[in-house]
């Protein structure tokens, strides 16, 4: 058995992705390890999003080099791989800077990761892929496995809308749907290996529009497919785009009991200027109207989104109308980050605002929307929530679960109930989670 360790930063897409990489690479003889050291082969599934997550992959790289040097002086070898979005970003340049890295692979790539393997192996330098293959990298990698209650699944990947801020149009390509019978297929054996609860996953996930026996099928129309495996009791999405959030995905939401009420729509900005340099299609009065159809639709629906403070020419009062949107809205979480220059976009040639300035603002932000977080939270307490349990929780027989909502909640007793849903009554509310207490142990008769 040879050991392999992945180290995955970014968004929930590498998650998903680097599960398909250890799948692909398991026939090859290697079994997923939690740790670098006397690691075989080490992949970093890489983010370019801002530019902090970008550079830790160099100092996590300074790293391994010294590791991979210790393993070479013991006669063992560690072959170092960079994936994701760095790796399609920066592509050869990652090897000019950091020689341990033997291969470069972009995320559309990863069904080439045994022929690069084998290249090294071979002892012929290194191996670099980053070209958007013809080929369908979902076609060719094997069927993912299930590990445990929840699964990610990726219907959708890349993104036509270019944020003036944004790489993801860059390391991820052009909008691609995946064909809904494959998704079906990917899902039920989910659900037969154990799932009870799949988020699906895009950049711009209801952007979907793939490729179903009748034509195209919008997300919509997916959940409603899903929703009638048996055995599969939750569904989430992420992430939405306001562009793309048609009547039908809004009606769903009323109508399929299994979509859990949970939205994360980000907004970045509140002000109309602001949203028109962002080029994100919409303006703050757009989104609010958005927010009243969807909680028309589904009134208890947690909110969720995303924020940048400090873009180029964001004034104070243009910060203001964030902040006044925010208040409007009322969101149950969110994330929220200072804009940080992207080599190769727009917004990076522009005028910076002042870190200083950036710093303050984030800090306002944060503190509304950590308060508004809290409040959602409070609100619970008192309540009788259907919790999905997921893993055991730090303390014997404890289990730890999510609410509808995605609040992570916590009960004792419970550890024999992962992978069921139990109704729980919320007794407290503490600052990352939900204690709760099991109110009745049979699946039956809930409510999902
Ligand atoms: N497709 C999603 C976002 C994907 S990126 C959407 O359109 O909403 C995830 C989040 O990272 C974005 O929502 C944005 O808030 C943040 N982000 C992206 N580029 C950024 C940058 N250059 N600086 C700071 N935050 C950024
Ligand atoms: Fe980036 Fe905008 Fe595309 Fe989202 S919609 S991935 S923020 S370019
Ligand atoms: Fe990061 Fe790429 Fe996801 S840049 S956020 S890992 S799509």
């Amino acid at each position: 058995m040879k050991r392999l360790f992945i180290k995955t930063y970014g968004c929930q897409m590498n998650v998903y992705d680097s599960a398909r990489m250890a799948d692909l690479l398991a026939p090859l003889g290697f079994a997923a390890v939690d740790a670098a050291d006397d690691a075989d082969m080490v992949i970093l599934n890489t983010c370019h999003i801002r530019e902090k997550a970008a550079e830790k992959v160099y100092s996590e790289l300074g790293k391994l080099k010294r590791l991979k040097q210790k393993r070479q002086a013991e006669g063992g070898r560690m072959i170092v791989a960079v994936a994701g979005c760095v790796a399609q970003a920066e592509g050869a340049e990652i090897i000019a800077r950091q020689s341990a890295v033997d291969i470069v692979v972009g995320p559309q790539s990863y069904q080439r990761l045994p022929e690069m393997i084998a290249k090294i192996l071979r002892g012929t330098g290194h191996a670099l892929e980053t070209e958007f293959p013809a080929e369908d990298k979902f076609d060719s990698l094997p069927a993912p496995a299930a590990h445990g209650v929840t699964a990610f699944l990726t219907v959708q990947e890349g993104c036509d809308k270019f944020c003036t801020f944004c790489v993801v149009p860059y390391t991820r390509g052009a909008e691609f749907s995946r064909p809904v019978a494959q998704v079906l297929a990917e899902a039920r054996a989910l659900v037969l290996g154990g799932v009870r609860e799949i988020t699906l996953l895009g950049q711009n996930v209801n952007a979907y529009r793939g490729a179903g026996p009748d034509g195209p099928w919008t997300l919509a129309g997916l959940i409603e497919a899903l929703a009638g495996i048996e055995g599969l009791q939750r569904l989430r999405y992420v992430t939405s785009h306001p562009r793309d959030l048609g009547d039908d995905l809004v009606n769903a939401h009323r109508d399929i009991g299994i979509l859990m009420p949970y939205l994360h729509l980000p907004v970045q900005a509140g002000s109309d200027s602001v949203l028109a340099a962002m080029n994100r299609g919409h303006t703050a009065a757009d989104y609010l109207r958005l927010v009243e159809r969807i909680r028309a639709a589904r009134p208890d629906i947690a909110l969720s989104g995303d924020f940048i403070v400090g873009f180029p020419g964001e004034s104070d009062a243009d910060f203001q109308a964030t902040l006044d949107l925010v208040k409007t809205v009322g969101y149950a979480q969110a994330f929220s980050f200072k804009y940080s220059a992207r080599p190769g976009t727009p917004a990076a040639a522009a005028r910076q605002v002042p870190e200083a300035v950036k710093e303050a603002r984030l800090a306002e932000l944060q503190a509304l929307l950590s308060a508004q977080q809290q409040a959602f939270n409070a609100a619970c307490q008192g309540r009788t929530l259907p919790v999905l349990f997921e893993s055991a929780g730090r303390k014997p027989g404890q289990a730890v679960g999510r609410s509808p909502y995605l609040q992570p909640v916590h009960a004792e007793n419970a550890e024999a109930l992962i992978g069921r849903i139990v109704a729980v009554e919320i007794e407290a509310v503490l600052p990352n989670s939900l204690k709760g207490r099991l109110v009745q142990t049979r699946e039956e008769a809930l409510p999902h």
